[in-house]
């Protein structure tokens, strides 16, 4: 086990590059299912949730090749085996993933079914119902999902609650099925647009992604293509709350602002000083951080995703500020981690008081998820009078790649050491 250790009260300066998304690469590397033969995606993260996703796939007969251009070779010819197991599903809930793709090409999948996690239930219902109306047989037993079709047929689906990775899954079950699909109330997210742009390189017939009404007439089948991945734009934004938060400087090279502009609206309300072209965003932090209340929507609102992180710059605001969280049920499990770093939080069902503090005190913390990892780091940045320990690191590792090594780069006195 290792943990990654602070000494907070350094300014950071310089440029940073975005790697690929994880929230994109995922659901890129599932649709590979969709079609025999070799593609190759160009931008893959080196994260642990990319490894898991690939040893789902290699223990159904993908093969995979790591290539040292950050692109991965994907061999999907011989795809025989149709289950995801238990042991490896539990580790990453974005393997119902697999469910459309494996529908598609196989007409058979048995994933184990996902349970709750950190930060809320995070059922799968809607994926469910959505493949029922495409003629799934789906039933449920001993902890799996049993799902066979003969062949999948297009519908008329309605999300009670616009669900990315259902949309996904979904978009990636109807692109062969008999007919036209249409993903009412879809989500928007910029993910769901790369997920389409890479099955129309694929020979998908896929129109409105974006919108929230998503149109896919099914085709006979699909052929390997080529496709690079979209930055991370959670990855980005972290970069951008530790600028704010330590009167930094940084160019944040290979990012896509136009992803951004809920967060760069934000933090230029508190003080930031923000420029950007196409694929570069310049950030300053300010010197005294103004109290900006969020509210977490989906795209193109405030992400979930940045809401912790976002919380830790307004732990040192001047002034207080109300963050509420409307996507997760249970996303503030960071919120006692920073209380012992000395963060002044209220508590009420989903939104937080944040009452601002001159400063941050150095402690050993441990994190409970991904996104609520980058928070604490964030914390032991500013935080003064001693080390900060990060505990349970393993989270980071899913989704953020080579972190500590980037922050090193622009100035940070971070670390990773045995714990
Ligand atoms: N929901 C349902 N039923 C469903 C599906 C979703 O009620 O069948 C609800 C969820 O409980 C939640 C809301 O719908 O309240 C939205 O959840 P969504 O399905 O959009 O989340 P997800 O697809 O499971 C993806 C990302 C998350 C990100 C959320 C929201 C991937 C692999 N994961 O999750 O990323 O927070 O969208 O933007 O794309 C992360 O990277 O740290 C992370 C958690």
């Amino acid at each position: 086990m290792k943990k990654i250790v602070i000494e907070g009260g350094k300014s950071l300066r310089g440029i940073v590059k975005i790697s690929g998304a994880k929230n994109a690469a995922l659901p890129a590397i599932a649709a590979c299912i969709l079609t025999g033969g070799r593609q190759k995606i160009h931008r893959i993260p080196s994260l642990r949730d990319i490894m898991t996703i690939k040893a789902i796939m290699s223990s159904m007969g993908a093969v995979f090749q790591d290539n040292n251009d950050n692109s991965l070779s994907v061999n999907t010819e011989n795809i025989f085996e149709h289950e995801a197991s238990y042991d490896l599903v539990k580790t990453m809930r974005a393997s119902i993933l697999l469910l459309g793709p494996l529908l598609a090409r196989l007409g058979k999948a048995r994933i184990s079914l996902p349970g709750g996690c950190a930060i809320g239930a995070r059922p799968v219902n809607l994926h469910l119902k959505a493949l029922s109306a495409m003629g799934v047989d789906m039933h449920l037993e001993h902890g799996y999902i049993n799902a066979e079709v003969k062949r999948l047929k297009g519908a008329n689906v309605f999300f009670d609650t616009p669900t990315v990775t259902g949309t996904e899954n979904i978009m990636m079950a109807a692109v062969t099925a008999e007919g036209r699909t249409v993903l009412n109330n879809a989500a928007k997210e910029p993910e769901i647009i790369d997920l389409a742009d890479m099955l129309r390189k694929m020979g998908a017939e896929i129109k409105g992604d974006g919108t929230d009404t998503i149109i896919v007439e099914g085709v006979k089948e699909l052929r390997p293509a080529e496709h690079a991945i979209i930055p991370d734009r959670i990855e980005a934004g972290t970069f951008m709350i530790a600028s704010a938060m330590t009167q930094g400087d940084i160019t944040i090279q290979d990012c896509r602002p136009d992803h951004l502009y809920a967060v760069i609206e934000k933090l230029r309300s508190v003080g930031a000083e923000i420029e950007h072209t196409e694929d570069i965003i310049h950030i300053k932090g300010p010197k005294i951080i103004n109290s900006a209340d969020i509210t977490t929507m989906p795209f193109p609102g405030f992400p979930t995703d940045l809401q912790a992180q976002f919380m830790t710059l307004m732990c040192i605001a001047n002034g207080s500020s109300i963050i509420e969280e409307t996507i997760f049920e249970n996303r503030f499990i960071h919120v006692s981690e920073l209380e012992r770093m000395g963060a002044d939080i209220t508590i009420n069902v989903n939104q937080a008081l944040v009452r601002g503090r001159e400063k941050l005190l150095a402690a050993p913390v441990m994190a409970t998820d991904l996104r609520a990892s980058a928070s604490l780091i964030l914390a032991g940045l500013v935080a003064v009078d001693g080390k900060t320990e990060v505990n349970r690191i393993y989270h980071l590792d899913r989704g953020y790649e080579a972190l500590e090594e980037k922050f090193r780069a622009l100035g940070a006195n971070i670390r990773r050491e045995d714990a």
